[in-house]
C-alpha cells in the first residue's frame, strides 16, 4: 500500500496551524501516542512494539506498565531461516490483526539491522549476516502488516549493531562499506514495501547522531531511495531538536517534551530553521496520521487461537536441522524419551527488552511430548554454576531411555537490548549435563533455544541430531515435536554463520570497539563474506540446514550468456526430491565478479526461493538477477555500478554447498564520467575505458622500441612495475613523451578524456 496523499486536506491543516502547535507535532504526546490537535479535529496515533507481537501499553500514555496481552510469533532470527517471503507476509498480517483489535496504528518493526557479530544482544530481533535475506524478509512483513491498514516502522536506521554503549557509540564505517552491507537491507525494505515510518537509531555514523543525520535520514533515505513515510527516533535518540528537524527527523520519541517543543519554535523564529522546512515535516508526519486513521482501530478481541496456531506452523517453517546421524531423527513415536532440560518445560522462545511480549498462552515441549511417548523427565541445567546432583539425575533417565532429548536455552537474560553478549557460550552446566547425557545413551538429540550462533565446538561430536529451534515464539514447543516426530519435515537454513569460535568472526578484532568508537574494520566482509575471503572453516556456514529428504539439482540454464544492464537475467533450474518424504527446499543464487577494479566478495547472495517438492517429484525453479545484482558501490563515484566482464552465477544448497555453475558476461558496464585526472597511475588510466584507448597506443610504441633494462625484464614486467606510477612519471622514466613536457602531455590527455 502506498501512502495516499490527500494533499488539499493536509496544506489546508498546515495553512490553519500556528507555529506551536507544529512544532507540537513533532513530538510525541506520550510514550506510545502523537499529539493530537482537538481544535483543528487532528486525533493522535498510537505506536507499539514490535517487532515479532505486540507490546501494547495498557495504559497508553505510561512508559513502564504491563502490555496487553498479544501473540509471541518467532522472532525475526527463526522468521529469516524459514527464507519464505510469503510466511513472512503472513506474519505480517496476523500482527495487523491484533494491531486493529487493540487499538495500534504502527507497530514498530522489524527490525533488520544486520548481524556484524553473534555477540550483539539484539540479534534475535534481527534477520540475518546478508542485507539481501534481511530486506527480502523485512519486505514480506512489512507488505504483509501494511496490506491490512497497519503501518511498520524499519528501525534501526542505522548501522546499529551492538548494543553496547549504544546510546553513544560512534559507528566508523567507509561509505562503500556502509551502503554494500549496512544499508543494502533498507534500501531493499523501502523501495520495494515502502514503510510508512522509519525509526532512527541511537548510535552515530561517522560522526554525526542518527537522529541529526542528514546524509542518513534526507540524503539517501528519501533523496536516493525514495522514502516518503516520517521518520520518528528510537526512543530518547534526540540531542538537538531543531538540527533533527533540519536533517529529516520528523518525530522524536517517546514524549511529552515540552522543552524539546519550545527548541523547535525558538528555532524558527531566531531565523535558525525555516518554516519551510517545518512545513515538510509536518506535512510528512500529517499523510502518515490520517492515512493510518483511515482504518479504524480497537474495540475487537485478539483471535487468541486462531493465531498461536499460525504461530506454530511458521515456526515449523523456521527450525533448522543442523545434524541427524544415522536418521537418528525422526522419532518412531514407540521410544521410551527421556526429556532433558528446563527448556522442555519452561520455554524460552522470546528475548528480553522492548520486544518482549506479554503473551496470550505458552506450550511446553513436555507437556506434547508425553501425549506422545513414554516420557521421563528430570531438569538437568536449571543452575548455571555446576550441579552434578542434577546431571546424574538425567543420566539415570538417559541411561533407561531409548533416545534422549535434551531442551538447552541460553539463560532468557543473555539475549537483550541493552547489552550484548559477553561469549557464545551455553553455560559450564548445559555442557557438562550434554557430555555427561551423551556418554549415557546412544541416541542424543539437542534441541537448541538461542537468538544468534552459539559456540559448539566442545560437544558437538558427542551427540547424535541438533535441532535450531532459535526462539520460536509461544507456540514453538508444538513446531519442535512436529519437527521431532517428523509431522514437519525440516526446512529452515541459516541466516547467519555459526562460526566455530567467537575469534573467527570477521569482526573480532573490532567489535564492539573502545569506549564511543566502533571502527568497521573488516569493511564489506560480514558473515560469510568474510570467512570466504579469509578462508576460515566454520561450523555450520551461511544458508545451511537439513531435510529428511533429499534434493538434487540439474538443468541450470540462463536466459543469456551475453547481456547488457537493464536486461534482467533469468536463471532457471530444476529441483528434485530424490528421498521418500515431501519436503521444501531452499535453493540459493549467489554471483561472483570474475575480475573487478575494487576487491569484491568471493560471492555474494543474489537470489532466492523456496520449493515444496512431494517424493520423486521434480519442480522447475526460476530466479531473476537485476542490475544491481551484479553492482558494487563505488565511492570515487558515491553510486552503484557494475563493470563489463564475466560473472560465475553460483547455484547453492548452501554458500558452502554450489550444485551448479555458469558464466556469462557483462557485455557494456555502467556509463560513468572518467575519473582520471594529471595524477592518475598508469594502472587507472589502463582500466578506464577511454584512458586505455589513449594510453595504449603509446605503451606500444615505447614497447616496441622497449631497449636496455626494459628489454631485459620484458615488456610486460616492465608495465607491472609501472603500473602504480602517476603517468607523468612513467613518461618522465621512459622517455615514451619524446620531448614535449610530460607534465603537460598527461594534462591534454586528461582534457581529451573528459572532452
Ligand atoms: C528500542 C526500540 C523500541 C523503543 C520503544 C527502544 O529502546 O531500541 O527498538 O521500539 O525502545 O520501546
Amino acid at each position: 500500500m502506498t501512502l495516499q496523499e490527500p494533499k488539499l486536506q493536509i496544506s489546508d491543516l498546515i495553512s490553519q496551524m500556528t507555529l506551536e502547535e507544529k512544532a507540537a507535532l513533532c513530538t510525541g504526546a506520550s510514550p506510545w501516542r502523537t499529539v493530537g490537535i482537538e481544535r483543528l479535529g487532528l486525533e493522535p496515533i498510537v505506536l507499539s512494539d514490535g517487532p515479532h507481537g505486540l507490546r501494547r501499553a495498557s495504559e497508553i500514555d505510561s512508559m513502564m506498565v504491563e502490555s496487553l496481552p498479544a501473540t509471541c510469533f518467532p522472532v525475526a532470527a527463526t522468521l529469516s531461516s524459514s527464507w519464505d517471503v510469503e510466511l513472512a507476509g503472513k506474519l505480517g498480517q496476523a500482527i495487523a490483526e491484533e494491531a486493529i483489535d487493540i487499538g495500534v496504528d504502527i507497530v514498530l518493526g522489524p527490525g533488520m539491522n544486520i548481524k556484524r557479530s553473534p555477540l550483539c544482544g539484539r540479534n534475535f530481533e534481527y534477520f540475518s549476516e546478508d542485507p539481501l535475506l534481511a530486506g527480502k524478509m523485512a519486505a514480506g512483513l512489512i507488505e504483509g502488516m501494511q496490506s491490512k491498514g497497519v503501518g511498520a516502522c524499519v528501525k534501526h536506521f542505522a548501522v546499529n549493531n551492538q548494543e553496547t554503549r549504544r546510546f553513544t557509540v560512534d559507528a566508523v564505517v567507509d561509505e562503500r562499506t556502509l551502503h554494500e552491507i549496512y544499508l543494502a537491507g533498507f534500501e531493499l525494505a523501502i523501495r520495494s514495501s515502502k514503510p510508512w515510518t522509519v525509526m532512527c537509531s541511537y548510535n552515530s555514523v561517522n560522526g554525526t547522531f542518527a537522529a541529526e543525520n542528514h546524509y542518513l535520514l534526507t540524503e539517501v533515505l528519501r533523496d536516493q531511495w525514495g522514502f516518503e513515510g516520517f521518520v520518528m527516533s528510537d526512543w530518547g535518540a534526540v540531542h538537538d531538536r531543531p538540527e533533527g528537524v533540519k536533517a529529516g527527523l520528523d518525530l522524536e520519541m517517546p514524549g511529552p517534551s515540552p522543552d524539546r517543543t519550545q527548541a523547535v519554535i525558538d528555532a524558527v523564529n531566531s531565523g535558525d530553521l525555516d518554516m519551510a522546512t517545518l512545513d515538510t515535516v509536518v506535512e510528512r508526519l500529517l499523510k502518515v496520521i490520517l492515512h493510518a486513521q483511515e482504518t479504524p482501530k480497537g474495540g475487537g478481541v485478539i483471535d487468541v487461537e486462531g493465531h498461536h496456531a499460525l504461530a506454530r506452523s511458521i515456526a515449523a517453517d523456521c527450525m533448522v536441522m543442523l545434524k541427524n546421524e544415522d536418521g537418528v531423527l525422526p522419532l518412531e513415536g514407540n521410544e521410551r524419551i527421556a526429556v532433558i532440560g528446563q527448556a522442555a518445560r519452561m520455554p524460552v522462545f522470546q528475548g528480553g527488552g522492548s520486544s518482549h511480549i506479554n503473551t496470550t498462552k505458552v506450550d511446553n515441549a513436555l507437556e506434547f511430548l508425553r501425549q506422545r511417548s513414554e516420557v521421563q523427565y528430570a531438569i538437568g541445567d536449571a543452575s548455571v554454576e555446576l550441579n552434578q546432583e542434577a546431571i546424574d539425575e538425567a543420566v539415570v533417565l538417559a541411561n533407561n531411555a531409548d533416545v534422549a532429548l535434551l531442551f538447552i536455552a541460553l539463560p532468557e537474560s543473555v539475549e537483550s537490548e541493552g547489552y550484548d553478549r559477553p561469549n557464545l557460550y551455553l553455560t559450564p552446566q548445559q555442557v557438562a549435563l550434554i557430555h555427561a547425557v551423551a556418554a549415557a545413551n546412544p541416541r542424543v538429540v539437542v534441541i537448541l533455544n538461542n537468538g544468534s550462533a552459539i559456540d559448539m565446538h566442545s560437544w558437538i561430536n558427542d551427540v547424535d541430531a541438533i535441532i535450531e529451534a532459535w526462539l520460536p515464539g509461544q507456540a514453538g514447543a508444538g513446531a519442535v515435536v512436529d519437527i521431532l516426530f517428523g509431522d514437519v519435515n525440516p526446512s529452515g537454513k541459516l541466516g547467519e554463520t555459526f562460526p566455530i569460535k567467537l575469534s573467527d568472526t570477521p569482526c573480532h578484532l573490532n567489535f564492539p570497539g573502545e569506549k564511543d568508537t566502533v571502527h568497521y574494520g573488516e569493511g564489506i566482509y560480514v558473515g560469510y563474506r568474510g570467512y570466504d575471503a579469509m578462508e576460515r572453516d566454520v561450523l555450520f556456514p551461511f544458508g545451511f540446514g537439513l531435510s529428511y529428504t533429499q534434493f538434487e539439482y540439474s538443468n541450470l540454464s540462463v536466459s543469456a550468456t551475453n547481456f547488457k544492464l537493464g536486461q534482467p537475467l533469468t536463471v532457471t533450474l530444476d529441483v528434485t526430491n530424490v528421498g521418500y518424504v515431501a519436503g521444501k527446499e531452499i535453493v540459493q543464487l549467489y554471483v561472483s565478479d570474475v575480475e573487478s577494479r575494487l576487491p569484491r566478495p568471493i560471492k555474494e547472495l543474489k537470489a532466492f526461493a523456496k520449493v515444496a517438492l512431494e517424493p520423486g517429484e521434480t519442480k522447475q525453479i526460476t530466479l531473476t538477477l537485476d542490475d544491481r545484482a551484479f553492482m558494487f558501490y563505488d565511492p570515487d563515484y558515491g553510486q552503484w555500478l557494475a563493470e563489463a566482464g564475466a560473472f560465475d552465477l553460483l547455484v547453492g544448497a548452501s554458500s558452502a554447498d554450489i550444485r551448479l555453475t555458469a558464466q556469462v558476461n557483462l557485455t557494456e558496464g555502467s556509463a560513468v564520467a572518467s575519473l582520471l585526472h594529471v595524477y592518475s597511475t598508469l594502472k587507472d588510466w589502463m582500466s578506464d575505458p577511454k584512458g586505455a584507448e589513449i594510453v595504449k597506443p603509446m605503451i606500444d610504441n615505447f614497447a616496441s622500441q622497449a631497449m636496455g633494462d626494459a628489454e631485459a625484464l620484458g615488456v610486460d614486467s616492465m608495465l607491472v612495475f609501472f603500473q602504480d606510477l602517476p603517468l607523468t612519471q612513467v613518461l618522465r622514466f621512459t622517455g615514451a613523451g619524446g620531448s614535449e613536457s610530460p607534465d603537460k602531455i598527461v594534462q591534454a590527455l586528461v582534457d581529451k578524456v573528459h572532452a
